[in-house]
């Protein structure tokens, strides 16, 4: 396994492969990989002959007063991980091989944005578009690997890749959870024993409303409802958002028909989690 900070000696390997005749696969990280990633990286292993992951935790999709800093970083356990995973190379530039000084081009989207992660992390989506599109020009791989956990995010970088015709296939995967049900995120890490025992909560208010949607209730607001008051049984748990989707256009709807998505954020102490149900 090659690891390597340079986007010539990255883009040339993966034209290289691609010249070969064989199929390439980007799964794209900020790093500390945990078993979420592993699954995006197995599912890439099955179906390319090549697969690269990038690890660069993104200035820009951080607001200024998010955990940039402290966003933990491992390089050592993260390349290990890969090894094990059969990835062939890994990208891992330093901020300035990705942002000249003068850098200035930004890609940004209306409407899909601005709502739930968006709302209260106003910079974050511009970011992520940013950073992706580079991504997708340095590595230009068959397929990108996208966790649904970010089911937000998914949603933009499927409409990006079609309204800027980028010749990739976006494959999302399913959300890989905790025994108890909370979902995987690097950002578990920061929580203490009490909150993570707590942070269950997430996913049991979204099973709450699975049980009601598939005891036949429609009621947007009343499966809003059911998920609040779940949370709120909990002593530690701040609701950040807790909204009822379309999945394809990330607006709210009152009905729940159609590509649903019910995604929540919420604060455990000062950790900020998200979680979600899609339902297609
Ligand atoms: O999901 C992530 O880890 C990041 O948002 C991504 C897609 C790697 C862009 O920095």
């Amino acid at each position: 396994m090659r690891i390597t900070g340079s986007i010539k000696e990255t883009r040339d390997q993966v034209k290289e492969w691609k010249a070969a005749g064989l199929s390439v696969a980007l799964v794209p990280t900020m790093g500390y990989l945990h078993e979420g990633h592993r699954s995006l990286i197995d599912r890439a292993r099955k179906e390319n002959d090549k697969v690269v992951v990038s690890i660069f935790v993104n200035p820009m999709q951080f607001g200024p007063n998010e955990d940039l800093d402290a966003y933990p970083r491992d390089l050592d356990r993260d390349a290990k991980i890969c090894e094990d995973g059969g990835v062939d190379l890994i990208f891992h530039p330093e901020v300035e091989e990705m942002y000249g000084p003068d850098f200035c081009g930004y890609v940004d989207m209306h409407t899909l944005p601005e709502k739930l992660c968006g709302a209260s992390r106003p910079v974050h989506f511009r970011g992520v578009q940013t950073v992706v599109t580079k991504l997708f020009h340095i590595i230009p791989a068959h397929k990108a690997y996208f966790g649904q956990k970010d089911a937000q995010q998914l949603a933009i970088i499927r409409r990006m890749v079609i309204d800027l015709d980028f010749d990739i296939e976006i494959i999302g995967c399913p959300i890989i959870r905790e025994d108890d049900g909370l979902a995987k995120s690097s950002r578990n890490t920061y929580l203490s024993a009490e909150e993570r025992a707590q942070a269950v909560i997430l996913n049991q208010s979204l099973d709450a409303a699975m049980d009601a949607i598939e005891a036949g209730e429609t009621d947007a607001t009343k499966v809003k409802q059911i998920i609040t008051d779940t949370l709120n049984t909990c002593p530690l748990a701040k609701i950040d958002y807790v909204e009822v989707t379309s999945f394809d256009t990330i607006q709210p709807i009152e009905k729940v028909e159609g590509a649903v998505l019910i995604a929540i954020a919420v604060y455990i102490g000062t950790t900020r989690l998200i979680d979600n149900r899609i339902i297609l």
